[in-house]
C-alpha cells in the first residue's frame, strides 16, 4: 500500500498542520510504503521571496524529521527535484475542465487574498496536486479536512484518464483523521487555523516558545457559558477539547468527563500545558536538524532519487497510453 502526501514550505507550520496531517504522515510509515514531498512549486503560486522560499523549505524539512519522519522508513523529497511532476501536471490539465478548477474553494479563497495578482498557477494548483499524487500510484493520502475537495478532484481526473486511455492511473482515497482534521483559530474559533489567515495569537506554531504557547491558550476565545462540553454554539471550547483529546490520545468524551465542573481558566491552562509537553521533543530535535543544512540536502537528494525512480515509471505508462513521445 502506497501512502503519499505533501506539505507547503511557505510560512511556519502550526498545530493544525501537525494534528491534521503531519501526525498522519508519521503513522503512515508503519502502515505502508510512505512517500512525502515538500511542494516548493505550489508555493510559487503566491510569489514568495526566493531566499525566504529556500529557508522555509529547510525549516519544513527539519520540522518533518523532528516530528518523526525517518528517511530509513519513508521517502522525503522536494517537489522541484523530480521533473515528472510538472510534465504530468500538463498532461492532466488536458483532462481537467476549466469549470472544475473554477469550483475549487482553495482557489476562490486564495484568489480573494491575492487580489492584485491572481497567477494562473494558482488556478492550476489542484492539477499539480493531482500530478503529485498520481505519479506515485498512491492508494491513500493523509490530509486535513480542507484538502478533501482536491483529493476528490484527483480521483475524478484519474477516473476520466483511465476511461479515455485505458487503466493507467491508481485512483487514490483520502485519509482524514476522525478528530483533529480541522483545528480552529484560537482567537476566531469560527475559522480554521491557518498560516495566511490567522493572527499571531490565533495560531499556535510548532516552534513557538513554551511561554507563548501557554499564553495563546490562556487567552483563547471561548463563550459566555461555563460547561466544558462540545456543541455547535461552543466552537472555542469544542476546539480545545479536540486538541487535548488528540494530544492525550483519548476520546473527546473522556476529556469532557475529566473536566466536568472545572472552570474555563483551569481547562485552558491544562490544554496549554499538554500542548507544550507534546511539542517539546519536536522543538528540541528541530534545533539540531535545522543547523545542518548539508545534512538536510543529503536527505532530500536521496529522497528525490528514490521518488524519481517511481515517478518515471508512471510517466512512461502515461506517455504510452496517450500516444506522446517516441514509441517504447
Ligand atoms: P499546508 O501547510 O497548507 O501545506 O497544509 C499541510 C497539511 O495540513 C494539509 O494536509 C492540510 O489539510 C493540513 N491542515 C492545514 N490547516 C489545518 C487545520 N487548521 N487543521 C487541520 N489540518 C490542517
Ligand atoms: N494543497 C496541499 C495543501 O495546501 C499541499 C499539497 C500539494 C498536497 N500536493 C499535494 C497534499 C498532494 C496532498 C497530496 O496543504
Amino acid at each position: 500500500m502506497r501512502i503519499f502526501s505533501c506539505i507547503q514550505p511557505t510560512g511556519r507550520k502550526h498545530l493544525g498542520n501537525y494534528l491534521g496531517a503531519i501526525r498522519g504522515y508519521v503513522e503512515g510509515q508503519d502502515r505502508g510504503d510512505a512517500v512525502y514531498c515538500i511542494v516548493d512549486l505550489h508555493a510559487l503560486t503566491v510569489g514568495p521571496d526566493p531566499a525566504e522560499l529556500r529557508r522555509s523549505l529547510y525549516d519544513t524539512t527539519a520540522i518533518l524529521l523532528a516530528a518523526g519522519l525517518d528517511p530509513a522508513r519513508c521517502i522525503l523529497f522536494r517537489q522541484s527535484d523530480v521533473r515528472e511532476h510538472t510534465e504530468l501536471c500538463w498532461v492532466l490539465a488536458t483532462v481537467a475542465s476549466y469549470g472544475e478548477l473554477s469550483r475549487m474553494t482553495q482557489f476562490k479563497e486564495k484568489s480573494a487574498q491575492h487580489k492584485q495578482f491572481v497567477s494562473s498557477g494558482l488556478f492550476f494548483y489542484p492539477v499539480l496536486q493531482a500530478a503529485d499524487i498520481l505519479a506515485y500510484d498512491t492508494d491513500e493520502v493523509p490530509i486535513g479536512e480542507d484538502q478533501k475537495q482536491h483529493i476528490e478532484l484527483t480521483r475524478e481526473i484519474a477516473q476520466r484518464f483511465n476511461a479515455r486511455f485505458g487503466e493507467t492511473l491508481v485512483v487514490p482515497t483520502h485519509r482524514i483523521p476522525p478528530v483533529g482534521a480541522r483545528i480552529q483559530d484560537l482567537q476566531s474559533p469560527g475559522k480554521r487555523m491557518s498560516t495566511t489567515a490567522s493572527t499571531e495569537q490565533g495560531a499556535v506554531y510548532i516552534l513557538d516558545a513554551p511561554g507563548s504557547v501557554q499564553r495563546k491558550f490562556r487567552t483563547a476565545v471561548t463563550d459566555s457559558g461555563t460547561e466544558i462540553v462540545r456543541g455547535p454554539d461552543k466552537a472555542g471550547i469544542t476546539n480545545l477539547i479536540e486538541i487535548l483529546s488528540v494530544v492525550r490520545g483519548v476520546d473527546p468524551a473522556a476529556i469532557e468527563r475529566e473536566f466536568a465542573g472545572l472552570g474555563y481558566g483551569a481547562f485552558k491552562a491544562a490544554v496549554g500545558d499538554a500542548v507544550v509537553e507534546y511539542l517539546a521533543p519536536v522543538r528540541e530535535r528541530y534545533e539540531k536538524l535545522r543547523a545542518d543544512e548539508a545534512g538536510l540536502e543529503a536527505t532530500l537528494a536521496d529522497g528525490a532519487a528514490k521518488a524519481h525512480a517511481i515517478a518515471s515509471r508512471t510517466l512512461a505508462r502515461v506517455r504510452a497510453a496517450m500516444g506522446i513521445g517516441a514509441p517504447g
